[in-house]
């Protein structure tokens, strides 16, 4: 019986080196066109900022986390505008995104809550995201005055 989990503890080794060099090419190649509106890089904003709040499997927060609201099936994401904003300029306990994010990486996780998540249809693109940002009247990451 031993044999067996020794071999198992490698494979699981391997496998989490695998996916930091993947993790690690991922975020070299982080400019990449605006037109894979369902990228990788949704998830990968994702998991790196969101779940640590949102959870894993985007359910929120139960107990002491209780007022995190699920992002999976939740029926207010239908709305792409309401998404969009709400990563953009935060609310109460969630924070503001619109000066660490680019609209390129909002979009990418508005699509990634929308149809990872939920399945609601339609994408919205990295200048849908710049309209939500000069109408809520905040500045993008590429402030002029920072
Ligand atoms: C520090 C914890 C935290 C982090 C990190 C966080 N959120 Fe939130 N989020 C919250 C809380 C708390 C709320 C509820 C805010 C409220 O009172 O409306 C919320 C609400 C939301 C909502 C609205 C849900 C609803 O039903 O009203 C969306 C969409 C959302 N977050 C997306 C994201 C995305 C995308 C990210 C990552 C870029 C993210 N959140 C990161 C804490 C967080």
């Amino acid at each position: 019986m031993r044999k067996p989990t020794a071999l198992l503890a490698l494979g699981g080794l391997a496998g989490l080196a695998l996916a930091g060099v993947a993790g690690q090419a991922q975020d070299v190649s982080g400019g990449g066109p605006a037109s894979v509106a369902i990228s990788d890089e949704g998830q990968q904003v994702y998991q790196d900022i969101c779940q640590a709040c949102h959870l894993a499997d985007a359910q929120g927060g139960g107990g002491a986390g209780a007022a995190i609201p699920a992002l999976a099936g939740n029926a207010k994401l239908q709305d792409a505008a309401f998404t969009m904003s709400i990563i953009v300029k935060g609310n109460g306990g969630m924070p503001w995104f619109h000066d660490m994010l680019t609209p390129a990486q909002i979009a990418a996780v508005t699509n990634h809550l929308r149809n990872h998540f939920n399945q609601f249809p339609g994408t919205v693109s990295e200048a849908d995201v710049v309209a939500v940002i000069a109408a809520s009247g905040v500045s993008s990451t590429e402030c002029s005055t920072c």
